[in-house]
């Protein structure tokens, strides 16, 4: 699948991702907060793409997930695991895509532009984090590649950062 790239013009998706997951190895800070290193991994993804146009991060307390950086409109501030894609995703613990939000049973619309969506937990020491959320205004955006590389990028992230003390 070959996608337009906001700075470099038409290259195959998946010399994206493999170029991102090398900035982003560098990017990413061991001994900084959480906060910091995620702020600049949804920075730099959304930078990449130009189907995407909400990307973020939803932290889970209890049983709910609570908003946390992102890049895109305003969004809703916290989702009940299990609700909503984000809560599917956290309650199944799995990737899930949704070629046409219309058509998932209780989507939550953020933003109402949104027509696809995927969704990757985070998980770290068998800990739920919380989950990394995506959208676009396109339908069918995201496919099996963006879940195997946007998995990648999550186990860098939750390889370089410790979570264990952080709480929303
Ligand atoms: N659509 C999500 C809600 C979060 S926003 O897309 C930013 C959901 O159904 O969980």
């Amino acid at each position: 699948m070959f996608v337009e790239n906001t700075n470099t013009g038409i290259i195959p998706e998946k010399e994206i991702f493999e170029n991102l997951l090398k900035d982003m190895e560098s990017l990413l800070e061991e001994n900084t907060p959480p906060l910091s290193n995620i702020s600049n991994f949804i920075s730099l993804i959304n930078d990449a793409f130009r189907k995407i146009s909400w990307i973020g991060f939803y932290f889970a307390k209890n049983d709910i997930l609570y908003l946390g950086p992102f890049q895109g409109k305003v969004a809703c501030t916290k989702i009940k695991i299990g609700n909503g894609v984000c809560g599917t995703s956290a309650e199944k613990r799995e990737t899930v895509i949704v070629e046409d939000v219309h058509k998932f049973p209780g989507h939550i619309a953020c933003d109402s532009g949104s027509n696809s969506e995927i969704v990757i937990p985070i998980i770290q020491n068998s800990r739920l984090i919380g989950v990394l959320d995506l959208d676009s205004y396109s339908f069918s955006a995201f496919s099996e590649i963006d879940k195997i590389y946007l998995e990648k990028l999550v186990k860098l992230l939750t390889d370089k950062v410790n979570f264990e003390s952080f709480t929303i």
